[in-house]
């Protein structure tokens, strides 16, 4: 069996952590140890130095958050290796993984792999409960080590990943999360929330639209349960996504 490499970058976003699960399931069959770079971190992007990077990101409306995308786009990787991976709520992933692979072969990485993953719907949580469950978690560290072979063998294989170019429009998002009468103005939800979108004007947690991509990380970080996506938003994605909630979806791996 090949030796797991010394240690990896994994770059990922993951607002509400289905997407940080389900790559370092996959980095458990590549490597001893992860170098973590979330990219919804505020501050100053630091890139790794490792030779090899794990990519994971969530897929919002068929496509990448626009601004993890920027981020990628600042990496050099001449000379290093790639594995990468987008994570999805069974509904579908479109353009996504397509556009994950352009950014990363541009910044000038080789691709060892790619997976597309299935994980709970961050907004509708009925739909993909559970995953990723046991068999994923076989499955995705049994991809990590078909990559490792890969980059051991210097095998870049041709992936087909299926998406349009050009990729699907982004969508353009006026609703934000609200806070409900438990908000105890903690400023929990304004650390979590990678774009910068909340803040405390005059005793009140204030939230712009423009920047918000309703990615669920104040939702799911709030310790009180008093962030919640406004009633009519949350009733209209449970509605087009219940279908779903029957549906079980298998991952995919390109390798
Ligand atoms: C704004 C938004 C848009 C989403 N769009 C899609 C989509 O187009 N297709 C899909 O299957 N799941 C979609 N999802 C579900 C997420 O891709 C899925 O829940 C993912 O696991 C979220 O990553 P996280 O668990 O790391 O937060 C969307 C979720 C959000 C919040």
């Amino acid at each position: 069996m090949t030796e797991k490499l010394e240690k990896i970058d994994f770059y990922y976003y993951s607002p509400t952590g289905g997407t940080k699960k389900a790559g370092m399931l996959t980095a458990e069959g590549l490597t001893e140890l992860v170098y973590r770079i979330d990219l919804g971190q505020k501050g100053p992007f630091e890139p790794g130095d490792n030779a090899t990077a794990l990519f994971a990101l969530p897929v919002f409306s068929g496509r990448l958050p626009a601004f993890a995308a920027e981020k990628i786009k600042q990496l050099d990787g001449t000379g290093k290796t790639a594995v990468t991976m987008v994570v999805y709520g069974v509904r579908a992933y479109e353009d996504a993984l397509l556009e994950l692979n352009d950014l990363v072969r541009n910044a000038g990485f080789k691709i060892a792999g790619s997976a597309a993953v299935i994980a709970r719907h961050s907004i509708v949580p009925e739909v993909g409960a559970g995953r990723p469950n046991e068999q994923d978690k076989k499955e995705l560290v049994e991809f990590g080590q078909k990559a490792l072979q890969n980059i051991d063998d210097k095998h870049y294989p041709e992936l087909n990943i299926p998406g349009n170019r050009p990729y699907k429009d982004l969508p353009n998002n006026t609703n934000t999360p609200i806070c409900t009468d438990e908000c105890t103005k903690c400023g929990v939800c304004i650390n979590s929330c990678a774009l910068g979108a909340i803040s405390l004007q005059n005793k009140e947690i204030i939230t712009d639209a423009e920047p918000c991509i309703l990615c669920m990380a104040c939702v799911a970080a709030c310790p009180m349960k008093a962030r919640i996506l406004p009633e009519p938003v949350q009733a209209g994605t449970n509605a087009k996504l219940s279908p779903l909630k029957e549906i079980y979806r298998e991952n995919e791996f390109f390798i």
